[in-house]
């Protein structure tokens, strides 16, 4: 297997009129990798996304897909395949039909291109005869992937792959993808929700109003050295609050939470500071029933990079 990049960016730009979607956008993206991008609404990731596929051209900057330079718009680069903004089918034909049609588009014969294998991958066999007219959201997300699977691309490029997305349906695409991945192919996709990024995403790209504001390892983002609020449950909370108050490094927050939980104090600290907290709390003689973060370590760094903290707490 060669080595180049499946993506590389440097120094992406795209405007639509006053807009700038884009700002010198630098991605870099190995075989094999599944990358995560997020962002606010409006933050440039379909934009970005789009040029990946080929729908349109960057303003300025240098775009490199699967080692070959992108240099006219439309075709879409070799080996590449997915869908932005929901993927299009064609209403009065079934799952099976549009299947059959997009391979008849490529030159493929329907009969060998593995339908029934891709619809089977993610989770669609019961319904494959059924007119698309009626699918849901999932469904017609799911019929997405499975065209993009049929093309056995080198590079997915994925616009929201877990927009409504049943417990199983997610199932389903996640092991799709990690499957792919582990097989090579590297895939890009959009997402607004952190357990997805947790789940599948060894890498993320967070963008900001066309700008990227991080770029890297999943756990070197969650990681962060900023003081996370914790709820604290113990045998005895007011003991607890004292000890917290008291404490190098904490301070005792308000419950901010919409059930409010007698037993729990919420502290603010370094990963350390609560750690000394802990010891403190149970040489005192009383239990730890509950340290957790009230907002996931992923989440209060999307909010803190993306500048969408709520104000005050
Ligand atoms: N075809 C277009 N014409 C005009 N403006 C556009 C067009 N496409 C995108 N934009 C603008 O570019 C910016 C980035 O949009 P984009 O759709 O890439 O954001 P996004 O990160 O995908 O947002 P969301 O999370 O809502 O899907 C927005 O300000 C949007 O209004
Ligand atoms: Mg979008």
């Amino acid at each position: 297997m060669d080595t180049l990049p499946a993506v590389r960016a440097r120094g992406i730009t795209k405007c639509f009129g006053e807009v700038v979607a884009l700002d010198g956008v630098e991605l870099e993206v190995a075989q094999g990798r599944i990358h995560g991008l997020a962002g606010p609404n409006g933050a440039g990731k379909t934009t970005l996304l789009g040029l990946l596929l080929g729908l349109a051209l960057p303003d300025s900057g240098r775009l490199e897909i699967l080692g070959a330079p992108v240099e006219k718009a439309l075709a879409g680069p070799d080996g590449v395949a997915g869908f932005v903004d929901g993927p299009g089918l064609y209403p009065s034909l079934t799952a099976r039909q549009n299947l059959a049609a997009l391979a008849g588009l490529r030159g493929q014969d329907a009969r060998t291109a593995g339908i029934d294998d891709v619809l089977d991958q993610v989770g669609l066999t019961d319904v494959a005869d059924d007119r698309t007219r009626g699918f849901s959201l999932g469904m017609r997300q799911r019929l997405g992937l499975a065209a993009a699977l049929l093309t056995r691309p080198r590079l997915l490029v994925l616009d929201e792959p877990a927009n409504g997305l049943d417990p199983v349906g997610t199932r389903h695409v996640r092991r799709v993808l990690t499957r792919l991945a582990a097989e090579g192919t590297s895939v890009v996709l959009s997402t607004h929700r952190m357990d997805d990024l947790d789940a599948l995403c060894s890498e993320v790209t967070i963008l900001a109003t066309g700008r990227v504001v991080f770029s890297g390892p999943l756990n070197e983002l969650a990681a962060g050295n900023r003081e996370l609020d914790h709820r604290l449950r113990t045998s005895d909370p007011e003991t607890a609050r004292k000890l917290a108050a008291e404490a190098p490094g904490i301070r005792v927050v308000e419950d901010t939470g919409v059930r409010h939980d007698p037993e729990v104090a919420v502290v603010r600290g370094s990963v350390p500071a609560l750690d000394e907290l802990v010891a403190t709390v149970v040489r005192s003689g009383i239990a730890v029933r509950e340290l957790t973060p009230v907002v996931p370590p992923l989440e209060a760094a999307f909010l803190a990079l993306t500048e969408q903290q709520e104000t005050g707490g």
